[in-house]
């Protein structure tokens, strides 16, 4: 059976365009129960419209406290058939969760941050990563805890920044990879392979489902991305 999501969204909406793509394309293997926006304007609810996918807009500004605001986006994922074997994708959704919504969705939540968490948390990740000049930026796909771009890491990737591009030249870049990693990560859920240990999440090996099983041992020490590139004999 497919893995029921529910994906929020408070923008454009591209992550959740790739997933729907690859769902549609058979490479995910979840289905989507609702797509939520706290922006009426959210374009990411015009994607849910155009693929015929159930959608709600909660505005948090109608709710006396953030805590109601979770709760009534609880009420609307589980009513939506997240029940309890499914996961919450946060797809550019902009804004803090609290313990009512953790709570509700343990371990059960994970977020895309255009950074190499823990570096450039916040709002701004592409922008403070190109203004500090990093010469190698990312993404990170991470459960979500009470913290903000704080938990448990599932996946990275990491591009590169020449000297003097800013966030309008670097984001691009990144969310080109953001497209690749959020389905990937939500593929090894669906085929329950991630394990959380502390702040570690392993990925077990394709088809050993259960716990304790060998995990994905790629030789790190044979990746590796160097920027500006090293030069001959170094
Ligand atoms: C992405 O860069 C994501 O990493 C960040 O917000 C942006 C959302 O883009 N959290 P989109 O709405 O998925 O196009």
């Amino acid at each position: 059976m497919s893995l029921p999501i529910a994906v929020l969204v408070s923008g454009s909406g591209s992550n959740l365009q790739s997933i729907i793509d690859r769902i549609e394309e058979g490479t995910l293997d979840a289905e989507i129960k609702l797509v939520v926006s706290n922006k009426a304007g959210a374009y990411g609810i015009e994607r849910a419209k155009k693929h015929g996918l159930p959608y709600k807009v909660l505005l948090h500004t109608d709710y006396r406290s953030r805590e109601a605001f979770d709760q009534a986006m609880v009420d609307a994922i589980v009513e939506a058939g997240v029940g309890d074997d499914g996961l919450v994708v946060m797809a550019g959704f902009m804004r803090i969760v609290t313990t009512i919504f953790l709570g509700a969705f343990e371990n059960r939540v994970i977020n895309i941050h255009p950074a190499l968490l823990p570096s450039f948390p916040g709002v701004h990740g592409q922008s403070d990563a190109a203004d500090y000049g990093v010469k190698i930026a990312g993404c990170t796909v991470h459960f979500v805890d009470e913290e903000m771009d704080h938990g448990p890491v599932i996946i990275q990737a990491a591009v590169p920044c020449q000297a003097g591009e800013d966030g309008n030249v670097l984001g691009p870049r990144i969310l080109k990879l953001e497209h690749r990693v959020f389905p990937q990560a939500i593929q090894w859920y669906a085929e329950n392979r991630l394990n959380i240990e502390g702040r570690h999440v392993n990925v077990r090996v394709a088809g050993k489902p259960c716990a304790g099983q060998p995990t994905v041992d790629t030789e790190p020490k044979t990746y590796a991305l160097v920027w500006p590139p090293l030069e001959e004999g170094f």
